[in-house]
């Protein structure tokens, strides 16, 4: 240990709360250190406290009582020997699909053939490896992986690891080995927990996993999850059946009541070659963002007993099985600055601007971080080291900061005094400050959005009228528009002819097909196409508001990271609904003739749009120009919206996979570029009123 600065040796405990903090200080601190974490103390400021307690102590030995310092390396050091009953071994890995075909090349090797009883593949979780031992139905002893052949007693985790019963219903005896660890929630009310309790920030939920594992004497509890992956018979005893396959070990101590990989959403997929795992692993990968806890790669094993025998075992890893490891999440940069925007429903939303760094492939410069009250119980500081947790296509995160890496001049993160929108009032009674504006704030872009050409198609709502019944208090929402007397439009355009006119505007904006109301709401990521993919495949509001996120990833350019936001950001604005419904608002999807009954969402495609029906089925057209005809006046996005509502796809630029160009001749009799393209490559150009006799059936 280093000398003790002499402004910490002299600190003096002046109550039994400021021991009983001092005391968990030091239970963390020593818990970090033996579990290989970021201590949150370093060593001089550790001396310091522990010699404060001890003097207290010495000074009030009526209320000592459980204090680390009375125990072996203050009660953190790992306790007991308990051998294993056959080693936990590790695995080998591999970094790409031609080391998985490795693998098996090895396997075949091995047996002298090729595997015969086919492969399991499931995700490798991101946490500890522990052996649970259940003697008749009861769970008696939890046991760290260690070095293998002895590990550690961490049974004060019982009661507290979801997935790992206390009791099962039966009186079985077996020891099931798998992995402990946070799920993301959990994590998160691990984080809160601790920091109540004055605890340091976890840098990451493996981190974490590993120091609660050792805290055998933390004041409080932190629920953990388990998944098995393997088990074996205890005791002599017969649980497992004779021969039985991987599969269905897991599927046996299912059965039992543990919770195995099978249960995970990633799941245990048996399959018969190689090339098929590769395809799962791959599958699995895709995933990843979506699942609830981290995964660090994908488990292959030879799912057959008498196989998995034959090859054997290594001294570190069985020969059966290897890790196809993923790429890494998590990376640790410097968090320079924090950005506060003013989100549609006036959330002050911060964003950290951080060192470029490289995770999963692509370049994060910037993360989330939740709230004010986030960012001060996690003690963030512009300068600090922190943790960033990025998978696929998820928005990165900023996780902690890595204790002892503070640089001197680090401050804490500054909090916004005022509306970084409006400069207005800030409404902090909640977790999640709001302009005290509310939706308000951010309203007059919205509601501009939402009257907008391809949107509402509102006839002349420009910003200055927007704005004037803002003002007036009479929009506060986009289902406001709907509630608008010609009086109080006069009054806010200033004229009785223009007030009549937006009337008659509403009016029409009534009846848009529910793709256009749907857009009108703001929800992020769903914009004018991705509002016609929704609409299409569901047909009315109430069959999306109804949707799941998992129902969601059935549309196209859904993916499990918008999903759940496209969920919660409808649910959210219920009320706003609610309201265009009450207004009379048209909540369905005109159907395509010949099609079965919209909300029918069995009958959609994968590609989240009804089946390819119609004339336009399986062509892409593009349009340029201006049309003509009975298409006067058609702009691109309701040229687009025709040809999606005839069975094709919109194409921007002429190329090999266009089917067809809609184009007038050209008055000046100079092809357009989009004209001359299509020409070169043999693409059908069709005249505005030719195209409108092809899609008669789908006119307005
Ligand atoms: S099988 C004898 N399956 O990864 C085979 N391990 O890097 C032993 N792990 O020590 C392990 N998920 O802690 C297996 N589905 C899974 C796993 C898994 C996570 C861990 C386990 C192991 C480590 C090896």
């Amino acid at each position: 240990m280093t000398a003790i600065p002499a402004a910490e040796a002299h600190l003096v405990l002046s109550s039994s709360a400021a021991y009983e903090d001092a005391l968990d200080r030091l239970r963390a601190a020593s818990g970090a250190y033996y579990a290989g974490e970021n201590s949150p103390l370093d060593d001089a400021s550790y001396d310091a406290l522990r010699l404060a307690v001890l003097a207290w102590e010495a000074a009030h030995p009526d209320e000592v009582s459980g204090s680390p310092t009375g125990l072996v390396a203050d009660g953190a050091a790992p306790e007991g020997d308990v051998a294993h009953t056959t080693p936990l071994l590790s695995l080998d890995n591999a970094f790409g699909p031609e080391q998985l075909v490795a693998w098996d090349a090895s396997l075949q090797r091995r047996l002298g053939r090729p595997v015969e009883g086919g492969f399991t593949v499931e995700p490798k979780l991101d946490g500890a490896a522990v052996a649970a031992r259940y003697r008749d139905g009861r769970l008696v002893r939890v046991v760290t992986r260690g070095d293998g052949t002895h590990g550690e007693d961490v049974s004060h985790v019982v009661g507290s690891v979801v997935g790992l019963p206390e009791r099962l219903a039966e009186p079985v005896t077996f020891e099931v080995r798998g992995e402990v660890l946070f799920t993301h929630e959990q994590f998160e009310t691990a984080q809160r927990v601790r920091a109540a309790h004055g605890g340091a920030p976890f840098a990451n939920p493996r981190n974490a996993v590993a120091g609660t594992l050792r805290a055998k004497d933390r004041p409080y509890r932190l629920e953990m999850a388990f998944w098995a992956y393997g088990a074996v018979d205890l005791d002599g005893g017969s649980f497992l059946p004779v021969g039985a396959t991987h599969a269905e070990v897991l599927a046996a101590v299912a059965a039992a009541g543990v919770r195995t990989t099978a249960d995970t959403p990633a799941g245990l997929h048996v399959v018969a070659t190689v090339a098929e795992a590769q395809a799962r692993v791959d599958a699995i990968g895709a995933l990843r963002a979506g699942l609830p806890f981290g995964i660090d790669g994908v488990v292959v094993k030879a799912n057959s007993a008498a196989e998995q025998a034959e090859a054997g075992l290594g001294s570190r890893f069985p020969y059966w099985a290897v890790a196809y490891k993923l790429s890494a999440v998590e990376r640790q940069t410097v968090l320079r600055d924090v950005v506060w925007e003013v989100g549609r429903t006036g959330v002050l939303a911060p964003t950290a601007v951080l060192d470029a760094v490289e995770i999963d492939g692509s370049t994060v410069s910037r993360a989330t971080l939740h709230n004010p009250a986030d960012i001060t119980r996690r003690d963030l500081h512009l300068g600090d080291t922190v943790t960033v947790y990025k998978a696929g296509d998820i928005i990165p995160r900023v996780q902690a900061p890595v204790a002892g890496l503070r640089p001197e001049d680090a401050v804490p993160v500054p909090l916004p005094a005022a509306c970084p929108n409006c400069d207005g009032d800030i409404d902090k009674s909640q977790e999640r400050w709001r302009c005290a504006k509310g939706a308000g704030c951010a309203l007059a872009p919205l509601v501009e959005y939402a009257a907008g050409r391809d949107v509402l198609d509102i006839d002349g709502l420009g910003r200055t009228y927007v704005k004037a019944l803002i003002d007036a208090g009479l929009v506060t929402d986009v289902a406001d528009l709907f509630t608008l007397t010609e009086e109080q439009l006069t009054v806010a355009s200033g004229s009785a002819r223009r007030g009549a006119k937006l009337a008659e505007q509403f009016e029409l904006a009534r009846s848009r097909p529910l793709s256009r109301v749907f857009c009108a709401l703001g929800i992020r990521g769903t914009g004018r196409r991705m509002s016609r993919r929704l609409a299409a495949h569901f047909g009315t509001m109430e069959a999306i508001r109804a949707a799941s996120a998992e129902d969601l990833l059935a549309v196209e350019g859904i993916g499990p990271e918008k999903a759940p936001v496209v969920v919660a950001e409808l649910a959210a604005l219920a009320p706003v609904v609610d309201k265009l419904i009450a207004a009379g608002v048209n909540m369905t999807e005109p159907q395509r003739p010949g099609l079965p009954a919209v909300g029918e969402a069995d009958a959609a495609d994968a590609d989240g749009s009804a089946p390819a029906a119609g004339p336009l089925a399986g062509k892409t057209v593009v349009v340029t120009g201006k049309m003509t005809g009975r298409l006067d006046g058609f702009g691109r996005s309701q040229m687009n919206e025709l040809v999606e509502r005839a069975g094709g796809r919109a194409g921007s630029g002429v190329n090999g996979r266009t089917s067809y160009l809609v184009a007038a001749p050209s008055p000046t009799g100079k092809p357009s570029s989009k004209a001359v393209a299509a020409e070169k490559l043999g693409v059908e150009v069709l005249t505005p009123e030719a195209f409108a006799e092809l899609v008669a059936d789908y006119l307005p």
